[in-house]
């Protein structure tokens, strides 16, 4: 159980951990790559640790030095049969990026996973790599994990994602990886596209356009030297917190601004919110920037269509924003929402409520009429780190006490939260 309360102003300089998407696909394309890949800014939460053992129990040799991370890639036929199940723990991307490439080897595989990803959809991936031959299949028999995949040839196909969603998109990438023949994805709304351009720097022949990616099979991938900047998802918690606390501003350094992940900050702009982007570049593939957040007034938008992707890991705290902001906010086509750790329309909707918020679940998204003062509460984070993080903001706007149930599982992808929040309250 953790326990927050209303603050003073926050204020100063915060480096948050690297970027929990970027961390993965490191890892994996590394492992699957000839020679040593470097990571720096490695994310060291239990979600990307996950990875890290999945790919040692497949023979990769991986030297995790804290915040540098080396990968002794064996090439794209160097993975060895595990002696067990892999443990995907609460990762969502270890699971369904592994999958596209366990299809393609030379060997079975059971995948498993905690209690939460026991629940979460694994159809959506399971249907394009059996089309392209592989076998892979629910053990339950429900579409969820363990999922038992025994790897075979794999054939490219031409996928129209019903779902814009990056991990189902690079699962069948990277099984095309190994297919015979082009293989490309269709989403209907574009998704974070790290992996293309990652897989890119790796050498893989690889191409964006718009909602469509391409790859062509590789014999070979190159290892990379891949810098990791700050995750915008983890920012997202000290953008909300320094708009929110009168008196606050924050400098928010080398943060991963990529189009594909940066709605919040089209949203803050939308809200009125006071977020200028310093330093901006763009080297390696990844663009970033310092984030300088003021205190501002919010008032309430509409998010929705395209912009919903890029964001979808921020919307419980653009909620959270919401509840403060002037007039009502209204968040619609998310209805992904309730496929993640929790269901996080549900979830929000509960907690919301809890503190005095005014607000009303939808099919997909919420709406929040803004301006109601919050007030401290009980809140079940449901074990699901980005509602802990949010709910840890929202306090410090809260009179009185708040307590977040399960509030220690910020650990999946920002094990330092609490201190370096508690660090920049004044
Ligand atoms: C991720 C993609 C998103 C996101 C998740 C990480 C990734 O999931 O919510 O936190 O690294 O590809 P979906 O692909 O299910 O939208």
């Amino acid at each position: 159980m953790i326990t927050c309360t209303k603050s003073g102003s926050l204020k100063g300089e915060i480096q948050v951990p690297g970027d929990k998407s970027i961390s993965h696909r490191a890892v994996m394309f590394g492992a699957l790559a000839k020679g040593t890949t470097r990571i720096t800014g490695f994310l060291q939460g239990a979600d990307c640790l996950s990875t890290i053992s999945c790919f040692e129990r497949m023979g990769i040799s991986i030297e995790n030095r804290g915040d540098e991370v080396l990968v002794h890639g064996q090439g794209m036929r160097g993975l060895k049969k595990p002696a067990d199940v892999l443990d995907c723990g609460n990762s969502g991307t270890t699971m369904r990026l592994i999958s596209g490439i366990l299809s393609a080897q030379d060997f079975d595989v059971t995948l498993t996973g905690d209690a939460s990803i026991q629940k979460r959809p694994m159809k959506r991936i399971m249907t394009p790599l059996s089309q392209m031959g592989a076998s892979i299949r629910s053990i339950p028999g429900n579409g969820c994990a363990p999922l038992a995949i025994c790897g075979r040839p794999l054939t490219g196909i031409h996928y129209d994602s019903p779902v814009a969603s990056a991990q189902v998109k690079s699962s069948v990438l990277l099984a095309g990886l190994y297919a015979q023949g082009e293989t490309s994805v269709t989403e209907p709304s574009q998704s974070r596209d790290h992996t293309e351009r990652m897989l890119g720097l790796f050498g893989a022949n690889i191409v964006s356009e718009g909602r469509t990616a391409r790859i062509q099979p590789a014999s070979e991938l190159t290892a990379a030297d891949i810098q990791v900047p700050g995750d915008i998802s983890s920012a997202a918690y000290f953008i909300a917190a320094a708009l929110m606390v009168p008196g606050s501003q924050l400098l928010i350094k080398h943060v991963g601004i990529n189009p594909t992940r940066a709605g919040i900050l089209a949203v803050c702009q939308a809200m009125g919110g006071d977020v200028r982007l310093l330093n901006v570049q763009d080297k390696k593939g990844e663009p970033t920037a310092d984030l300088l957040v003021t205190h501002s007034a919010l008032k309430g938008t509409v998010i929705e269509g395209d912009l919903i992707p890029t964001l979808i890991d921020e919307l419980p705290v653009i909620a959270a924003m919401a509840c403060l902001a002037e007039g009502r906010t209204i968040i619609r086509d998310a209805a992904e929402l309730k496929v993640k750790e929790s269901n996080r329309i549900a979830v929000m909707a509960e907690n919301l409520s809890a503190m005095g918020a005014q607000v009303q679940e939808t099919e997909d998204g919420l709406v929040i009429e803004g301006g109601h003062p919050l007030r401290g509460a009980l809140i079940d984070s449901h074990d699901d780190h980005r509602i802990a993080m949010t709910f840890a903001v929202a306090a410090l706007c809260a009179q009185g006490e708040t307590k977040i149930q399960g509030g220690e599982c910020v650990n999946i992808s920002y094990p330092a939260f609490y201190s370096d929040l508690g660090r920049l309250i004044r």
